[in-house]
C-alpha cells in the first residue's frame, strides 16, 4: 500500500463531494492514518463526512484566517508525540464581489480575505506542521491553473491561485533542506460546494469537456485527482518539489477546442446574432 505507516493532515473536507474527501478516502485505503481539519459552522458537516470514512478520523478545528488556530494545531500535533508525513491544503474562499466578472470593482477588503484564506494559509499551514514533519514528507495543495492565463469569472480567486503557485515554489526552497516536498495538483473543474459558488462554473466546465483531449466530466473525475494527490503524498515522487501536476484531461496543453467543435460554436453564435428566423 502506497501510504502504509504515514500520518496525514487533510484540510478541506466539507461534504463527500469535496475533493479532499476523495483524497482522504483513498489515502485510508492506501494505509494512511488521517486527521481532518475544519472550521466554524462547517465543523458539523465535516464531522458528518468523517463518520462515513473508515475508520472515522479525528477532526481538529482550524480556521485558516485565525493565527491562534495554527499555534494550537502545532501544540496538539506535538503533544501526540508522533510525526506527520503529509499535508493536504484544500481550502479556498473568496467573497462574492471578488468573483463573477467584478474584477475592476472588487474592494481591497475582499481581495485581502480571499488572499489570506486561499493563498497565505498555505504558508501558515506549512509552518504549523513542519515542526512535526521530523521524518520529511510531502505537502500538496489544490490549484486551478492561473499561471499563464486569465479566465472568465474567476477574477481575484485566479490571482490568489497564481500567488499560491508562487508560495509553493518559495516553500519548496525553504523546506527542501528538511526533506519536505511541496507541490500542487491543478485540477480541471469539478462539482463541489466551492465550485457552485463560482458564477459561470457550468459554462466553464462545459467548454472544458469540449477541449480536453482525454475528455472531462465535472461530475465524476474526482477519483483522478485523488489518485494523483495520493501518489504525490507517497514516496513515489522523491525528487519532485515546487511542481504543478495537471489533472485536467490535458486541457492546459490545448489552445482551443477542435475545429469541428469551433465550427458548431461559431455557427450557433452567428445564428444568435441574426436573431429568430422569420
Ligand atoms: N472544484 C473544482 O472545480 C476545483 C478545481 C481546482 C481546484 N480546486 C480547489 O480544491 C480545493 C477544495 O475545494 P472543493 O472544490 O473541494 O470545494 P469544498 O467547498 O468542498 O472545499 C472548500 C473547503 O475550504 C474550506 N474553507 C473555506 N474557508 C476556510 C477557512 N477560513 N478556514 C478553513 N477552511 C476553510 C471549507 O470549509 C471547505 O472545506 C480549493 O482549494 C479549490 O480551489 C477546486
Amino acid at each position: 500500500m502506497l501510504l502504509q505507516g504515514k500520518r496525514l493532515i487533510i484540510t478541506g473536507v466539507l461534504t463527500p463531494q469535496s475533493l479532499a474527501y476523495g483524497i482522504a478516502e483513498l489515502a485510508q485505503q492506501e494505509g494512511a492514518e488521517i486527521i481532518l481539519t475544519s472550521f466554524g459552522r462547517g465543523m458539523s458537516l465535516t464531522e458528518r463526512s468523517a463518520r462515513r470514512l473508515n475508520p472515522a478520523p479525528e477532526v481538529l478545528e482550524l480556521d485558516v484566517a485565525n493565527t491562534e488556530h495554527f499555534a494550537r494545531l502545532t501544540e496538539k500535533l506535538k503533544a501526540s508525540g508522533k510525526p506527520i508525513h503529509g499535508v493536504l491544503h484544500a481550502v479556498a474562499y473568496a467573497p462574492e464581489d471578488a468573483l463573477g466578472g467584478n474584477f475592476l470593482n472588487t474592494p481591497w477588503e475582499s481581495v485581502a480575505t480571499a488572499f489570506r484564506v486561499s493563498t497565505f494559509s498555505l504558508k501558515e499551514l506549512a509552518v504549523a506542521v513542519a515542526p512535526v514533519m521530523t521524518e520529511g514528507g510531502s505537502i500538496v495543495a489544490l490549484d486551478f491553473d492561473n499561471s499563464t492565463q486569465a479566465w472568465p469569472v474567476y477574477d481575484w480567486m485566479g490571482v490568489c491561485k497564481a500567488g499560491m503557485i508562487s508560495v509553493i515554489r518559495y516553500l519548496a526552497r525553504d523546506l527542501g533542506p528538511k526533506n519536505i516536498r511541496v507541490n500542487a495538483v491543478a485540477s480541471g473543474p469539478l462539482i463541489t460546494i466551492a465550485a457552485k459558488g463560482i458564477p459561470g462554473f457550468k459554462q466553464l466546465s462545459d467548454t472544458w469537456t469540449l477541449s480536453a483531449p482525454l475528455g472531462w466530466n465535472a461530475r465524476d473525475r474526482h477519483p483522478m485527482v485523488a489518485k494523483t494527490v495520493v501518489a504525490l503524498l507517497s514516496d513515489w515522487f522523491p525528487g519532485t518539489t515546487g511542481e504543478v501536476v495537471h489533472v485536467d484531461g490535458g486541457r492546459h496543453a490545448i489552445g482551443s477546442p477542435p475545429v469541428d467543435v469551433m465550427e458548431r460554436m461559431t455557427a450557433a453564435a452567428v445564428d444568435d446574432e441574426r436573431g429568430p428566423k422569420e
